[in-house]
């Protein structure tokens, strides 16, 4: 498709940037829906975040994905931000509105929420029982978030720094109670998902080390990195039976809200896709 001068156009600012997926996940859904547009990656240092941000508007850009380290940033350059936004304390995309003020959402619980219901083998449903999630940093923020929304009867949280989970469970409510990390075995037992947000798994990182015994076999688990695709915890858990579902799925699918607002379009999560995505990350 070539770019006109109508397209209208749309980016992910952060720092660095050259390993984002967006720009590939955003072209693919341009060149397959024929849109004339363009979704460019804007490496914007640390100290530039807030001027890059308010720029937008100034040059005519439709909105933007932001990554790391502006995802906080973006909430104070906002005029209007989303109940997801204020919720998880952090913006992942910005829309620049008729008025040229910025809008600033968070799609992240969105997709979490969208890749379960997809992927999950006969659908998810968060109030089947209490949930187990691994981590308290910002990506624990956006789950819980969608857990809690969509009607988790029971959040078990456990993180290595004690104080980090003991401040989102202030925040986020009676139905999330604290476990000490070392008992991350225990708590398995009557939970109907299991979630890990920590870095722990990804490659170059050290592996989670989880004893699954407890586990209920029929329990979904799920896993918020994907590379590599299958974590040593997906594999565990696929051995002894349980459904899994991967997490580049909540990649895709946060997308989707900001694919559409910009461009105008509501795009689909297909496996060409997952395909192109892949690829680029270099697998396969
Ligand atoms: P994100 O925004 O992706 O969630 P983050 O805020 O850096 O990133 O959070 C990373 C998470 O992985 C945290 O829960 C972190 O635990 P701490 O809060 O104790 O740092 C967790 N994590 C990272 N390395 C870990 C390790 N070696 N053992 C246990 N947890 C680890």
């Amino acid at each position: 498709m070539t770019v006109t001068g109508k397209a209208r156009v749309a980016g992910v600012i952060g720092w660095p940037v050259g390993h984002s997926l967006s720009p590939v996940l955003h072209g693919h859904w341009l060149a397959e829906y024929g849109v004339d547009g363009a979704y460019v990656p804007l490496a914007v240092r640390p100290e530039h975040g807030a001027a890059a941000m308010q720029a937008l508007p100034a040059l005519g850009f439709a909105g933007a994905n932001v990554t790391v380290p502006h995802k906080e940033t973006a909430l104070s350059v906002c005029e209007r931000l989303s109940d997801a936004a204020k919720r998880i304390g952090a913006v992942n995309t910005l829309v620049v509105a008729e008025d040229g003020t910025l809008e600033g959402d968070n799609t992240d619980a969105f997709g979490f929420l969208a890749n379960l219901e997809e992927n999950a083998p006969g659908g998810f449903d968060a109030a089947e029982g209490p949930v187990v999630v691994l981590g308290a940093g910002g990506a624990a923020r956006a789950v819980l978030a969608a857990l809690i929304d969509a009607g988790a009867p029971e959040v078990r949280l456990l993180n290595r720094t004690a104080s980090r989970a003991e401040t989102l469970a202030d925040e986020f409510g009676r139905r999330v109670f604290v476990e000490p990390w070392e008992r991350r075995g225990a708590v398995l037992a009557d939970t109907a998902l299991l979630v890990n947000t920590t870095s722990l798994g990804m490659t170059g990182h050290a592996p989670l080390e989880i004893a699954l015994a407890a586990l209920p076999v029929a329990s979904l688990v799920t896993d918020l990195v994907y590379a590599p695709l299958r974590t040593p915890l997906l594999e565990a858990a696929a051995a002894r039976g349980n459904p899994t579902v991967d997490g580049l799925g909540m990649l895709l699918h946060q997308a989707r809200p900001g694919f559409e607002r910009w461009f105008g379009r509501r795009p689909e999560v297909t496996p060409e896709l997952r395909a192109a995505v892949l690829a680029a990350r270099g697998d396969g």
